[in-house]
């Protein structure tokens, strides 16, 4: 290079950039407060800030990001969709504080009348024991069942180890009160074997389910992975693959969440498909116990067992791994069960897994990011817990132009107790698909 070239550069460099300098700051301290609004200029007041303050970070620009996309005018032709989940934990017998959750959480009204505000209501068992209003309270679970299927709710209810106990004849935890309520201990077990309680068991309690988040991955409890191409999928026109919705890749393939009432542990052999095998065992198990003739309830007489017949995976369902006693998600190191729970999301094609069975009387525990939440707070007298239940609601938004299918998925996990609310995950995204109903 020539002497005078790199003087002229040596020069002129510094001028670009004290030029670039001040055009940048015209435009951060004239031309962008004129010409956006004042949310918008709090966002990059704020956003500067926090960079300066070094408390940046990657998941708060998106969130700002999507947050800035859902407000965008949207005038395409795509509806909106939005789901609310309600999930309640263990019950123990205690009808006036089942009563308060239902309705401080939105289910219910003044009334006690399903309010139609609510998509899905889930009960992750444990009704019975601990408590006198065992038949008042699976009494109203099929009352607002009835109610919420005539509007197009749906609630989906859950057998928890105590309900499994007490059809073994396994009643250490019934209240002899409780056993007034019936009239007589025959009584009781006829009830809960082919009467109307123990009917309403077999006919609508699963031990476990699995509730997508959006109706283009199926209705509740279809098997995962799916063994047929012929899902449910409510737009007559489809003809994509069913590897579109369940692609691991794919944005929506895990877009559903599993209850059950114990845990999915890591190692229980029955996780795949998802959870009909579960729920088939459950199924075969229960009708097994109901139709055998009644023991005689321990206590005072021995523990009458699992009847004769019962195979070993039914046996497997009932142990301390099945999916009713389990409580490693609730008792483990967060090292530990953050490690294992993507192996289990994966397998059962989930993006959370919600169960009761181990309280905490304080809060509903959330954790690995929301992976694992425990909704068991001793709502029972028994206990003294709080009162919680656990809230979702999942939307996808529209944004951008139609022809390029662009959604916001949007989910917002919150516990909801008598006084407060307090939002556990907000997890945002955008996702690219015809998910069009
Ligand atoms: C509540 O539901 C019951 C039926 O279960 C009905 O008789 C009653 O009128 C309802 N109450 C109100 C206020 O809607
Ligand atoms: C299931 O619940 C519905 C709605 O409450 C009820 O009418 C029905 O009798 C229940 N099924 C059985 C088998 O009890």
């Amino acid at each position: 290079m020539p002497r005078p070239t790199r003087v002229a550069l040596l020069i002129t460099l510094p001028l670009v950039l004290v030029s670039f300098y001040f055009f940048y700051s015209i435009e951060l301290h004239v031309l962008l407060p004129t010409l956006t609004d004042a949310s918008t200029r709090h966002r990059v007041v704020t956003g500067l800030s926090s960079i300066l303050a070094g408390k940046y970070r990657a998941v708060h620009h998106s969130l700002h990001e999507y947050d800035h996309y859902t407000t965008e005018p949207y005038t395409g032709d795509r509806q909106a969709f939005t789901r609310h989940i309600v999930a309640v934990g263990d019950l123990h017998g205690d009808l006036p504080n089942a009563k308060r959750v239902l309705k401080f959480s939105g289910v219910t009204d003044a009334y006690g009348n399903w309010t139609g505000d609510v998509d899905f209501f889930v009960q992750t068992g444990d009704i019975i024991d601990r408590g006198d209003d065992t038949i008042a309270l699976f009494f109203l679970m099929d009352r607002l069942r009835a109610q919420a299927h005539a509007v197009g709710g749906t609630v989906l209810s859950h057998l928890g180890n105590h309900e499994w106990m007490n059809a073994i004849g396994d009643w250490r935890y019934v209240y002899p009160t409780e056993i007034k309520t019936f009239g007589s201990i025959a009584a009781r077990q006829k009830m809960i074997s082919t009467g109307r309680i123990g009917r309403s068991w077999a006919g609508n309690y699963t031990t476990a389910s699995r509730l997508p988040l959006h109706p283009s991955i199926g209705p509740p409890n279809t098997p995962y992975p799916p063994k047929s191409m012929k899902l449910h999928y409510h737009k007559q026109s489809d003809d994509l693959a069913i590897h579109h919705y369940y692609d691991h890749d794919k944005p929506l393939s895990h877009s559903a969440l599993s209850f059950v009432h114990g845990g999915l542990s890591p190692t229980y052999k029955g996780l795949t498909p998802f959870p009909t095998k579960i729920n088939q065992l459950s199924e075969s198990l229960l009708q097994k116990l109901q139709h055998r003739v009644q023991p005689p309830p321990h206590p005072p007489n021995s523990y009458p067992g699992l009847p004769v017949g019962t195979t070993p995976e039914e046996a497997a369902l009932y142990d301390a791994n099945g999916p009713l006693w389990y409580r490693g998600w609730a008792m483990d190191s967060e090292k530990k069960v953050c490690a294992q729970v993507d192996k289990v999301l994966a397998q059962t094609g989930t993006r959370r897994m919600i169960m009761g069975h181990t309280p905490d009387f304080k809060n509903i525990v959330a954790r690995c990011n929301g992976k694992i939440i425990i909704i068991d707070t001793g709502i029972s007298h028994a206990y003294g817990g709080v009162l919680s239940a656990l809230s979702i609601h999942y939307t996808l938004t529209p944004i951008g132009d139609d022809s390029d299918q662009r959604w916001i998925e949007k989910e917002v996990v919150s516990a909801i107790y008598a006084d407060r609310q307090e939002v556990l995950i907000r997890d945002t995204r955008e996702v690219v698909g015809d998910f069009s109903l």
